[in-house]
């Protein structure tokens, strides 16, 4: 998909060429600025009821006379926020995509303008509306024609306009390449492809990509990632990625990802319903992959660290049990109570190989927990972090990036219904607070540098009708990155 910007007035409107106009109406003073064609037809719009300036509201206008666009599409906007825009361009590509539109013409009338986080959000909310899940579904329908859009905008906007689409494109293929590695089926999607999609990724862009295989791990001594991964067929797989934008001197920001291929429970295993869903329980390793994907497009003047334990969860004969304990990279023993809390395992390695990069900020993604949906939904990721500052950094990208989180506690109390008779610590505590104690958890492998972890498991994916993965939260990730290379 090819996304511009043009200089184009709203006075002038009904002249752009395009196979649609896509008019993004937002705010009271929406129709002031527009040309008299257009200006006409939205305020007959409006009088005669068909198009509410409201949250959902849309009319669609076939060949309207004196417009040289062959179809208009007013779409409301509640606010004039890039929020908003990019509900409006979400709901009107959508409408516009089965059309065999090709060319789409993308405006706002409204009193705030456009700016780069605008231009962003038309990239994104487009990209998502035309995606279609094909690679294992032969009779999918067909991509639709739409090939380019472009956003009007005023000379003074057309910088930022630029800019954003910039990002929007370098996001939105780092989403499309989550959702795409998410997606696919657990028989598909192994460690070993998680690796060589890595292995591709650096040789398309310019990034270091190790990948270690069992034996490799073994030799590190990742004991508590290697008991998870015991129990299935399929080799387990750690993956270090690394991104060079500035000097080696400088301390790298590690962003570490859950990649558990498919997560049955193991011995603990799982209801069966639903549990197709956990082959999404590689979604934090995903979303690094799409992140590095995005950064190394954007070409940030920063170093990023990759790394992705990947591996199943299964029952089997050689399965860990209930009561085991195992030996984790940092010394550290772990009573494991329950095999289906195998995230936290498996990360704790990665979060500890993380030291030898003296990092100045560690970051892991994981689809961890049950409690983190029960307690925000799907709209917010959970945030965990002792450090303001990187928390005030965290929800600042969530908000630039439409790809929100919500902090979540984490003080020292928590940590007590950790402790174990049988070794340093249990691998998990009551349900109450399930959330926490996972990242409390985490947390006594993150002593040695700054640190904070995010659980995607309410928005990386929506179950229902919608059932797919979202790519979160590779827009968050991706503008946290930016604002720390400034
Ligand atoms: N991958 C799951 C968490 C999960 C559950 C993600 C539902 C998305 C939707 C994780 O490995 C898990 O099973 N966690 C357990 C932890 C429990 C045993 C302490 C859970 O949440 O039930
Ligand atoms: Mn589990
Ligand atoms: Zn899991």
């Amino acid at each position: 998909m090819d996304f511009r910007s043009q200089v184009f007035g709203l006075d002038a409107l009904s002249g752009v060429a395009a196979d649609a106009l896509l008019l993004v109406v937002g705010g009271d003073e929406a129709a002031r600025r527009l040309d008299p064609v257009l200006r006409a037809l939205l305020a007959d719009a409006l009088k005669s009821g068909d198009f509410e300036a409201k949250a959902g509201g849309s009319l669609y206008l076939h060949r309207p006379a004196r417009v040289k666009a062959g179809r208009v599409l007013f779409v409301a906007a509640p606010t004039a926020g890039a929020k908003g825009f990019r509900s409006a361009i979400a709901a009107g590509i959508g409408q516009l995509k089965s059309l065999g539109v090709k060319h789409v013409a993308v405006a706002m009338s409204g009193d705030g303008g456009l700016s780069a986080a605008h231009a962003e959000a038309a990239v994104t909310a487009t990209t998502d509306a035309v995606y279609t899940y094909r690679d294992t579904k032969p009779s999918a329908p067909k991509p639709p024609a739409l090939a380019r859009v472009s956003v009007l905008c005023s000379q003074a906007e057309l910088k930022a306009v630029q800019q954003g689409l910039r990002r929007g494109r370098a996001v939105a293929a780092g989403v499309a390449l989550a959702r795409g590695c998410a997606n696919r089926p657990g028989n598909h999607c192994t460690p070993t492809y998680l690796a060589e999609q890595a292995r591709k990724l650096g040789r398309e862009f310019d990034l270091k990509v190790d990948v270690f295989d069992r034996k490799a791990i073994e030799k590190l001594g990742m004991g508590s990632f290697l008991a998870v991964a015991q129990g299935s067929e399929e080799p387990p797989r750690f993956i270090v990625l690394r991104y060079e934008g500035a000097a080696k001197t400088q301390a790298p920001l590690v962003l570490v990802g859950k990649g558990i291929t498919f997560d049955t429970g193991g011995i603990s295993i799982k209801p069966s319903a639903e549990m197709d869903e956990m082959k999404f329980d590689m979604g934090g390793a995903a979303s690094v992959l799409g992140t590095l994907r995005a950064v190394a497009e954007l070409k940030p003047k920063i170093n990023v660290v990759g790394l992705i334990p990947t591996c199943e969860n299964m029952p089997d004969g050689r399965s860990i049990k209930p009561g085991d304990v195992v030996t984790s990279l940092s010394g550290q023993t772990i009573e494991i109570l329950n095999t289906d809390a195998e995230g936290r395992l498996i990360l704790c390695d990665a979060l500890t190989y993380a030291e030898r990069f003296k990092p100045a900020t560690v970051v892991d993604i994981a689809t961890l927990t049950g409690a983190c949906v029960i307690a925000l939904g799907h709209h917010h990721s959970g945030l965990f972090t002792a450090d303001e500052a990187l928390a005030g950094e965290l929800l600042g990208a969530g908000l630039a990036a439409l790809d929100t989180c919500w902090r979540m506690p984490l003080d020292e109390e928590y940590d007590e219904v950790l402790k174990s008779n049988f070794a340093d610590m249990g691998n998990v505590g009551p349900r109450a607070g399930g959330a926490i104690t996972a990242a409390m958890f985490l947390r006594r492998f993150t002593a040695k540098y700054r640190w904070a972890h995010l659980d995607v498991a309410g928005t990386a994916w929506k179950s229902g009708t919608a059932k797919g993965s979202t790519g979160r939260p590779v827009p968050l990730l991706t503008h946290f990155v930016l604002a720390r290379a400034g």
